[in-house]
C-alpha cells in the first residue's frame, strides 16, 4: 500500500524542496505555547503530499492556523489547490484573544492555493458541506472519541488515495490524566497493514488508510465506539445530531444505533459513568 519513496527516506536526507523551508516558516511564526506539530512531524506530511501530490486537503483541528499555512506551501510547491482548515472554536485555544487561525494569513498571505478557514465547525459540518478531499489531517480533539468521530466523518469526504495523517498518538502517555487516548484508541483498531506510525517525531504522527472494504471500517468503529469515552465535558446535543445525521445517512443502521447507545452511555464527562453504573449494579436492599 505505502509507496516506497513515501515510507523510506529519512527526513533528514529528504530531497523534498521544502524540508528547509517548513523550518523556515515554522520558527518565523511560532510562539511559545502555540501547541503545534513537530517539524518532523510537517516533514513526514510533505512527503505523503509530494507523493500523493492531491489537490485538496483537509485539515481538522486549525488552532494557530500554522500547521494549515506550511501545508497551504506544501500543496502550492506539489500541484495543490485547494485546503480547508476547520475548528470547533472561533479562537485560539492557548489565548482567547486570538482568532483561530490568526498565524494563516501571516505565513501564508496568498498564493494559488485557496485557503477556507472554517470556525465553530466539526467534522459534522464538513460533511454537511459536501465538499470532498483527496487527503486529510486529523488534529482536532483528542479525548476519545473525537478522533474516530472526525475519521468517520473524513471518510464520506475523501476521494483519491484515501489517506488520512492522524496527530498525538503518544498524547495519552504524555498527559497525566490520560484522557487525549482517543488517537491510541483508534490506531489500535486498524489492521496493521492499514496504518502506519512515523517515527521521526517520536511516533506521534500516523497514517490510516481508509481503503478498507465499508463492513471491516464498521467493525472498528463499533469496537472503538464501546471502549469508554474519555471526554472533559458531554458532546453538546446539536453536534450529536449532526453526527447522528452523517451516521445514518452514510453507515449501516447497526453502526447508527450503536452510536445513539453509546451516547447514551458514555456521552458525559468521564468518570460519572463509572459511578452510574456502580449504582445501578448495587444488590437492591429490602426495605420491609
Ligand atoms: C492540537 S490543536 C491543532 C494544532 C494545529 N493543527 C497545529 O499543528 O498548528 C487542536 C485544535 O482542535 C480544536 N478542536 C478540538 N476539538 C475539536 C473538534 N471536535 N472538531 C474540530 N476542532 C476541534 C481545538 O480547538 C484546537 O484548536
Amino acid at each position: 500500500m505505502w509507496s516506497d519513496t513515501a515510507r523510506a527516506t529519512p527526513w533528514t536526507l529528504w530531497s523534498g524542496v521544502l524540508a528547509e523551508e517548513i523550518a523556515r516558516i515554522r520558527d518565523a511564526h511560532r510562539e511559545p505555547g502555540f501547541g503545534t506539530m513537530s517539524l518532523e512531524d510537517l516533514v513526514d506530511i510533505e512527503k505523503l503530499v509530494a507523493t500523493h501530490r492531491p489537490r485538496s486537503f483537509l485539515e481538522i483541528g486549525t488552532a494557530t492556523g500554522l500547521s494549515a499555512a506550511v501545508i497551504a506551501h506544501m500543496l502550492e510547491e506539489h500541484g495543490g489547490e485547494r485546503l480547508m482548515t476547520v475548528d470547533l472554536l472561533d479562537h485560539f485555544y492557548g489565548d482567547p484573544t486570538r482568532v483561530a487561525g490568526f498565524v494563516l494569513p501571516l505565513a501564508y498571505p496568498d498564493g494559488p492555493v485557496t485557503v477556507d478557514r472554517r470556525t465553530g465547525w466539526t467534522a459534522a459540518d464538513v460533511v454537511e458541506s459536501g465538499e470532498t478531499f483527496e487527503m486529510a489531517l486529523v488534529d482536532g480533539g483528542h479525548l476519545h472519541p473525537w478522533p474516530l468521530i472526525d475519521t468517520l466523518c473524513v471518510n464520506v469526504v475523501l476521494t483519491g488515495p484515501r489517506l488520512v495523517l492522524q496527530d498525538d498518538l503518544t498524547l495519552f502517555r504524555r498527559k497525566p490524566d490520560g484522557r487525549g487516548v482517543g488517537p491510541k484508541h483508534l490506531f489500535d483498531q486498524f489492521p496493521e497493514s492499514h496504518r502506519e506510525q512515523f517515527p521521526a517525531g517520536g511516533g506521534n504522527l500516523f497514517l490510516l488508510s481508509l481503503d478498507l472494504p465499508p463492513e471491516r471500517i464498521e467493525e472498528i468503529a463499533l469496537d472503538c465506539l464501546a471502549l469508554p469515552w474519555t471526554l472533559r465535558q458531554a458532546i453538546p446535543e446539536a453536534t450529536v445530531a449532526q453526527v447522528q445525521a452523517v451516521l445514518d445517512e452514510h453507515y449501516s443502521e447497526r453502526l447508527a444505533q450503536a452510536f445513539a447507545s453509546t451516547c447514551a452511555r458514555f456521552n458525559q464527562p468521564n468518570g460519572r459513568y463509572f459511578r452510574a453504573s456502580k449504582r445501578a449494579a448495587a444488590p437492591v436492599v429490602p426495605t420491609t
